[in-house]
């Protein structure tokens, strides 16, 4: 699909303004605000999780795009779901029974979506592609921001478009990790439709315009 879709992440925000920064999120043109969750588990750093997600909930005007890289993600579903998830996007590497989990998601009422971390190959979402709203290609080892845009991801994005139109899935492809304006509209080119951005987006000196620049790269 031609979708374009640009979900900053609030990750790079300055937490002791963060209604001031979600505020300049809901005048910009981003679409979704995307709200890292870390549990020190799954990948080396702790994030945030329920009160700051209920604050970026009270205040945001656009749907909170919710990235779980945490272990055993059922146990909190429905937590997040009811702070005010509109998708929920599980780790396929911390998914045992992903189809079920889905599932749960799915019945949530939130766009059930799954990542792929950079080593695990498109082809492991052959038999649930059917059944996902959103595909997140990780774009870097998940955990911190600020890192280094991985260039395999390409390859992943055209992969992701083939299996899902062969397929004939629904699902939107979101890349996630070093989006800049170094590579956001190679990305949209290569089929990408959401491009996540945090430290491009919240360390330019005027954020919402940069906003406008990756959308329109
Ligand atoms: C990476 C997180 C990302 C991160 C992106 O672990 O999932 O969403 O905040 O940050 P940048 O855009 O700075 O790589
Ligand atoms: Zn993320």
């Amino acid at each position: 699909t031609n979708t374009r879709l640009i979900s900053p992440s609030i990750l790079s925000a300055d937490f002791g303004n963060l209604q001031r920064d979600i505020e300049m999120l809901n005048q910009s043109e981003a679409d979704w605000i995307h709200v890292d969750i870390m549990d020190g588990q799954f990948v080396p750093n702790i994030s945030f999780g329920f009160p700051v997600a209920e604050v970026a909930k009270k205040h945001a005007t656009k749907p909170l795009d919710v990235h779980l890289m945490i272990v055993e993600p059922d146990r909190y579903l429905k937590r997040f779901a009811d702070a005010g998830a509109s998708g929920l996007t599980v780790q396929l590497e911390a998914c045992p029974n992903l189809h079920r989990t889905v599932q749960v998601i799915k019945e949530s009422g939130c766009r059930a979506g799954v990542a792929i971390n950079p080593h695990s190959p498109v082809s492991l979402l052959e038999d649930i592609i059917t059944e996902l709203d959103l595909v997140l290609v990780m774009s870097v080892n998940p955990g911190f921001g600020g890192q280094k845009f991985i260039e395999n991801t390409y390859k992943k994005v055209a992969d992701a478009r083939n299996l899902i139109e062969k397929r004939n899935s629904k699902a939107l492809i979101e890349i996630d990790g070093g989006v800049d304006m170094n590579n956001a509209g190679k990305l949209f080119s290569a089929g990408a439709n959401v491009l996540v951005a945090g430290s491009s987006v919240f360390a330019a000196s005027s954020p919402s315009q940069m906003i406008s620049s990756l959308k329109h790269a």
